[in-house]
């Protein structure tokens, strides 16, 4: 009698090469179970996840508050559309974001949206409708997603823009400070300053969008006189800044937000997304009543944003990341990594740099060929890890910030072994 010799993994990918789309990159990892910061596959081979979901699972999967809170939800109901009746876990959100907020002004109102592309576009119609101006600024390795306007915002032709035109206009980029490539703050002002002359003027810009640590352009912290000399300029001209934490918000660097390690700098809109539904999709986007309420009514909004069962999953993330006891295992977490990087990096010369904000943090190698390899290698020995940049070179770390001591030191312990071989 013939036996089927596939294994569970193989079965799923040899369908997902059949069925889904080849455009969407994935690796050869086949889920089944999720943890923490560990993930199962459908072998039953166990990994470390250093990736969490592309940082969208900063407090674990399967976190005991968020499952439960979903399981609740499910029984009351599952949506509703928040155009075609209210309900409590949405208001709800954004009452806590307010609370939360890092922008200026003290009425603070949210929208809620289903992914950090659409939180970007929603944070440029309010600012267009506020300021009445058509023009967006935004950043040499800026990502800000995949969506018409996004994909003009976002910085990489391939594999983002490419064959995707025509592409939104009167979006501008300006260079972004890159320490460790020479380009200062005066460099990227300078930049600012001759797209004023050469492409807009700045009365015809109704925003900025700044990730504060850019994240899939290489964990690249923005220096602090950097946002200083923007938030002056923004204010000058009557430009609303953007703060784009889809990355770097909920607890990643942590703090709430990672533009709390700015003293005193204060966004005019907030773009939040990733973590914030603990693994169900939530963006939002918060700024002050003036700013959230100058679009006509029914100009913003969506079938499926704020959708219940991701609202209850956000409510006990907020809890948790505000909570004392979060910052503080994000400080350690910090110091055990950056000094692991340190150690990593003293033993492999091709390591330039490590670098980032919190437990945000990267490594930028010489070649994208050896990112790669290193992240293939790490992958066969149960790590899993990505790389990222503008020239995919960085190796960076989005682990869980609950993981186990034990699970951190041998992911480690594989990064180094996997620069080793790579
Ligand atoms: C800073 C930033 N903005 C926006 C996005 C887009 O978010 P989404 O993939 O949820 O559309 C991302 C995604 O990685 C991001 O890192």
């Amino acid at each position: 009698m013939a036996t089927d010799q596939t294994s569970p993994a193989q079965r799923v990918s040899d369908l997902r090469q059949k069925y889904v789309s080849g455009a969407v990159a994935t690796p050869p990892i086949v889920a089944a179970r999720a943890s923490g910061a560990r993930v199962e596959d459908a072998d039953g081979t166990t990994f470390i996840d250093f990736a969490g979901g592309l940082g969208c699972l900063n407090f674990g999967h399967g976190a005991p508050e968020v499952v439960a809170a979903i399981h609740q939800q499910a029984d009351l109901y599952l949506h509703q559309c928040f155009m075609v009746a209210m309900y409590e876990p949405y208001v709800e959100v954004c009452r806590r974001l307010a609370e939360l907020s890092p922008c200026r002004g003290a009425d603070q109102k949210s929208l809620l949206l289903n992914s950090g592309a659409e939180a970007n576009e929603n944070a440029v119609k309010v600012a267009r409708a506020f300021t009445g101006r058509p023009g967006v600024i935004v950043f040499d390795r800026g990502f800000h997603g995949r969506t018409n306007l996004t994909m003009a915002m976002t910085t990489k032709v391939h594999p983002y823009k490419h064959g995707f035109g025509p592409l939104a206009g009167a979006v501008y980029r300006a260079p972004a400070p890159y320490p460790y490539r020479g380009i200062t703050t005066e460099d990227a002002i300078a930049g600012l300053h001759a797209i004023f002359k050469e492409d807009v003027d700045p009365s015809d810009v109704a925003c900025m969008v700044l990730e504060p640590v850019q994240g899939e352009g290489g964990f690249i912290p923005m220096p602090e006189d950097f946002v200083r000399q923007l938030v002056e300029i923004c204010q000058q001209h009557g430009i609303l800044y953007v703060d784009d934490e889809v990355q770097s918000g909920m607890g990643r660097t942590g703090p709430v937000w990672a533009i709390e390690h700015y003293d005193g700098v204060e966004p005019d809109i907030l773009v939040s997304g990733k973590s914030l539904g603990g693994g169900l999709p939530l963006a939002a986007i918060t700024a002050r009543a003036e700013i959230m309420d100058a679009p006509e009514k029914g100009g913003l909004g969506g079938t499926f944003g704020g959708n219940p069962l991701s609202c209850a999953a956000a409510l006990p993330v907020l809890d948790i990341v505000s909570s004392p006891e979060f910052r503080e295992r994000t400080e350690l977490l910090a110091d055990k990594l950056r000094s692991a990087l340190n150690d990593i990096a003293a033993r492999h010369d091709f390591v330039g740099e490590v670098r980032g904000l919190g437990p945000m943090l990267a490594m930028e190698l010489d070649t994208r060929e050896r990112a790669y390899n290193t992240t293939q290698a790490a992958r066969e020995r149960g790590l899993i890890l990505l790389s990222c940049g503008y020239d995919g070179n960085v190796v960076r770390i989005l682990v869980p910030h609950v993981i186990e001591d034990d699970d951190l030191e041998r992911g480690l312990q594989i990064v180094d072994e996997a620069l080793g071989v790579a």
